[in-house]
């Protein structure tokens, strides 16, 4: 007897499966309605695209393998669904003025995922996510992302929350680009990132703490510019593989500090970081595979370690930094009279009152400088300062 009911209603099930077609390159939703075209499956093969306005809720599948996707649409108001695990391709939210809640509390899995432009988005409930190749969340109104619990991705890139102002997470490895900047309107934001070991590139702008206790290496470049911190320390950052490490227009920046660091692969720049007032950061520093610029309203420099540059070393200061010149003079190459250290041009100015204008990567940057390039460059550099200059930032433009 219980079979036999039972028995009608799986069939009924299955056909209604069958009929709705779980597998479609692309499904359009246009509306609550439309929504059930894709209710009943449990994994749904394909893309879902959604157009509809007002609210929607995707509840049913608990896997898409395709995109998610829904843009442009100037009156939808939440977008929901309590089964949803899995995005296989892209999780995209883009340009949706009204949006203003995004809850998939199953969700933990997605290719990539991009929230953007979605100037009203407040509460957003994901799984949390444990499993993203690419996230990025840039002009939302959410002052949360711990909803990203991810401890490896490719790229993640914060920018433009206004209201968010502080980012805890456990990430561990970046293989591509983390980017942080514009967050945090009038406050900042404070990002910990307590348990990173390495990244490929980091491009931190606009923050008022960037906390990496445990980052070993960086394996292409780390730029830090505009931020608000006063403090910054790398207490376990040992090298940088390819890439520069530069700090530009910090200008709250008392205390900077990289006790370990030995060498750099390629340059370093630091410049119009006004309130620093010592450059000695990198006291087991010892190669430099690009060029040191050095901007700034400094009153001292110091590398006691350094053993090899082997790109320009050029320094220059509003303040009253001649002996300073004199004392790193020492490093400069053989026919500039010092011992060599340094491979390419040495260039020291003291009083420059226009030094903190000067903030181009100018001669940093990796390929910029091999030895034996600057050896037959050298004696055109050397005695035209405004040359080098325009030849550095033109090598540098190039290489971008
Ligand atoms: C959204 O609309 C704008 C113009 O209204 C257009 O430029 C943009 O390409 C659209 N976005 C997508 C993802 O189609
Ligand atoms: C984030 O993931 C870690 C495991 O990687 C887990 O221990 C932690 O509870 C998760 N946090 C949240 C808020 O889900
Ligand atoms: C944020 O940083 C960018 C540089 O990446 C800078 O142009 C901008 O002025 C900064 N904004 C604030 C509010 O500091
Ligand atoms: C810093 O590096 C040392 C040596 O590799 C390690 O023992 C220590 O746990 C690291 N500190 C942090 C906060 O990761
Ligand atoms: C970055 O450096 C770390 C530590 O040396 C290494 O394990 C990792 O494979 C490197 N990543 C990339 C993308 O080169
Ligand atoms: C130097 O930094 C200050 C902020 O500290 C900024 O206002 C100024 O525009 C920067 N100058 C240049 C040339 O970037
Ligand atoms: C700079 O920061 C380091 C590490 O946080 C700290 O030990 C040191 O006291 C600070 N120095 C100043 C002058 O604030």
């Amino acid at each position: 007897m219980i079979v036999t009911k039972i028995l009608p209603v799986l069939a009924a099930v299955g056909s209604a499966v069958a009929q709705s077609s779980c597998k479609a390159t692309t499904t359009t939703v246009a509306s609550q309605a439309e929504a059930t075209k894709i209710a009943s499956c449990k994994k749904f093969e394909g893309s879902v695209v959604v157009t509809g306005d007002g609210g929607i809720d995707l509840s049913g599948p608990s896997e898409i393998t395709g995109d998610l996707k829904v843009f442009n649409i100037s009156n939808l108001d939440y977008i929901t669904s309590s089964t949803l695990r899995k995005v296989g391709g892209k999780f995209t939210l883009q340009a949706l003025e009204k949006l203003n809640r995004v809850e998939f509390p199953s969700l933990t899995e997605v290719g990539s995922l991009t929230f953007q432009a979605l100037p009203a988005l407040d509460a957003v409930t994901l799984g949390p996510l444990s499993k993203a190749d690419e996230v990025a969340i840039s002009d939302t109104f959410t002052s949360r992302v711990d909803m990203i619990n991810v401890t490896t991705i490719r790229s993640l890139d914060i920018n433009n929350n206004k209201r968010l102002t502080s980012f805890v997470s456990a990430l561990q490895t970046v293989t591509g680009a983390l980017k942080i900047s514009a967050n945090g309107i009038g406050l900042g934001l404070e990002v910990e990132l307590p348990n990173l070991i390495w990244a490929n590139e980091l491009a931190i702008a606009n923050v008022t703490t960037f906390d990496v206790p445990s980052l070993r290496v960086v394996n292409g470049s780390a730029r830090f510019d505009s931020n608000f911190f006063e403090s910054f320390i790398a207490p376990n950052l040992t090298h940088t593989e390819k890439g520069d490490i530069s700090f530009v227009g910090n200008g709250a920046l008392t205390n900077l500090s990289f006790p370990v660091l030995t060498e750099l692969g390629g340059g370093l720049l630091i410049a119009n970081n006004t309130e620093l007032e010592e450059i000695d950061a990198f006291p087991k520093l010892r190669k430099v595979g690009g060029a040191v610029k050095l901007r700034g309203s400094f009153k001292d420099v110091d590398f006691p370690s350094l053993e090899v540059v082997l790109g320009a070393f050029d320094v220059s200061s509003t303040e009253d930094i001649r002996k300073v010149c004199d004392k790193l003079k020492e490093l400069a190459p053989a026919h500039q009279g010092g011992n060599g250290k340094v491979e390419g041009t040495f260039t020291c100015t003291s009083d420059n009152a226009a030094a903190n204008e000067d903030t181009g990567a100018g001669s940093t940057g990796d390929g910029q400088i091999d030895g034996s390039d600057d050896e037959s460059s050298a004696a055109g550099v050397v005695f035209n300062t405004a040359l080098f200059g325009l030849v550095a930032v033109a090598a540098v433009a190039s290489a971008l």
